[in-house]
């Protein structure tokens, strides 16, 4: 397990869930080992997978997971989803289930995701509902995927009311992320992934939200070494909070951290204008502000996490929206508890509580001062 942000990192991080533990292998040109990592975790009855993946990623590496594969003795069905958080819908889904229907898919075959954090959501939500649950491996093609949605076992689909909102746990089998492939992500893709890097640095790390601040060129240039090491820690952080409250009944709150303002942000705008990573971003920058009303956080750390966050680079306006609209959404929100949303809130850079009792004036202000720019 990789245990210090600035000592050599181990590539490998375990997720430790009794008879649900996996691993997560991670290390540049993993991809071409692929079919035999799978075919270890799927175990020795697997002998087909269903490869859910789009049009984009494999058009780049949907040949190298089918060749690998087929090395290891286990034969690829394809299926492929549209691109983008529309898809991301009980329509695909129930289309993949009539591919898997099609296709006579057993309980003893396995399904594979090869993507972003759509891809993957959707294929685990397929995997987790078809004939009750079929085992399945995330192959993360996205920064945002890597260190964060690929792990831990949240699967689901969105509704017209709400994102997320109709999902299941299903933890994977095993994850296997390569880094070279982010060298075909755009860069707006990987600035939203590095948003949720500075998430767990803010919630769990002091040194990690720091090397991130001091690295963000070699992250920009594709440093393989510092981005498998980056991935690695964000990873070993998720891992920790998920083997602790692996269904969200305390500690895997503060994962959400950024995330309520963030998914409001993401539904007022209908999914299209704000990547997810960059929703959470601004959802940062609203809890700091709010942690800083509330008197919760010094102003001075308040003023450097939303310093970090702008130091990724800048997010598409939303001066346009009203606070009002946002504040709508947020009721909208699953993790509302009897009438009343939990917020996560910095205490410092490192360390985040969760409150219930803001008071909502003390919201609104900050969600102007977003919107205004004022932070
Ligand atoms: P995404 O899956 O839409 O991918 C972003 C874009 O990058 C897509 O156009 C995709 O085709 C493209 N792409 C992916 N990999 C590529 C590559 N290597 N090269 C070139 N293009 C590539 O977006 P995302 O940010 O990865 O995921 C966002 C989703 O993840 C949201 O739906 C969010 O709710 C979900 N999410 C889930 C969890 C969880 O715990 N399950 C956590 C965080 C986010
Ligand atoms: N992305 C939040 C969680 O996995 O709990």
């Amino acid at each position: 397990m990789v245990s210090d942000t600035n000592k050599r990192v181990s590539t490998d991080v375990d997720v430790s869930l009794g008879d649900r533990s996996y691993r997560i292998a991670i290390s540049a040109g993993v991809l071409q080992d692929s079919g035999e990592i799978i075919r270890a975790a799927l175990g020795a009855r697997v002998r087909r997978v269903a490869l859910i993946s789009n049009p984009v990623v494999y058009g780049h590496y949907g040949s190298i997971v089918e060749k690998s594969l087929r090395r290891a003795g286990l034969a690829p069905l394809r299926h492929l989803i549209g691109d983008g958080e529309r898809a991301k819908s009980l329509r695909t889904a129930e289309r993949a289930w009539a591919f898997l229907i099609a296709n006579r898919f057993e309980r003893s075959d396995g399904v594979v995701a090869l993507g972003g954090g759509v891809v993957g959501d959707l294929a685990g939500f397929v995997a987790a509902t078809y004939q009750r649950g079929v085992p399945y491996v995330q192959i993360p093609t996205t920064l945002l995927a890597q260190i964060d949605s690929s792990v831990g076992g949240k699967t689901a689909v969105n509704h017209a009311l709400g994102k997320n909102l109709i999902g299941a746990f299903h933890q994977p089998r095993s994850v296997i992320i390569d880094p070279t492939v982010l060298q075909t992500l755009p860069a707006r893709e990987l600035r939203a992934g590095l948003y949720e890097a500075v998430k767990y640095g803010v919630i769990r790390d002091a040194g990690l939200a720091e090397k991130i601040d001091r690295n963000l060129a070699g992250i920009f240039t594709m440093d393989l070494d510092l981005l498998a090491g980056l991935i690695a820690r964000c990873c070993e952080i998720k891992a920790e909070v998920v083997a602790i409250d692996e269904r969200e009944a305390g500690l895997r709150r503060i994962l959400n951290f950024g995330h309520t303002v963030g998914h409001a942000l993401e539904a007022v705008t209908g999914y299209r204008r704000l990547k997810h990573g960059e929703a959470v971003g601004y959802g940062m920058k609203c809890a700091s502000a709010v942690a800083e009303k509330a008197g919760i956080i010094p102003p001075v750390a308040a003023a450097v996490i939303r310093r970090s966050i702008d130091a990724v680079g800048r997010l598409p306006r939303i001066g346009d929206l009203q606070a009002r609209q946002i504040i709508e959404a947020m009721a909208h929100d699953k993790k509302v508890s009897h009438g009343k949303l939990p917020l996560i809130l910095p205490t410092r850079i490192g360390d985040v509580v969760v409150r219930d009792d803001i008071p909502a004036g003390l919201v609104r202000s900050a969600i102007r001062d977003l919107l205004t720019s004022k932070i």
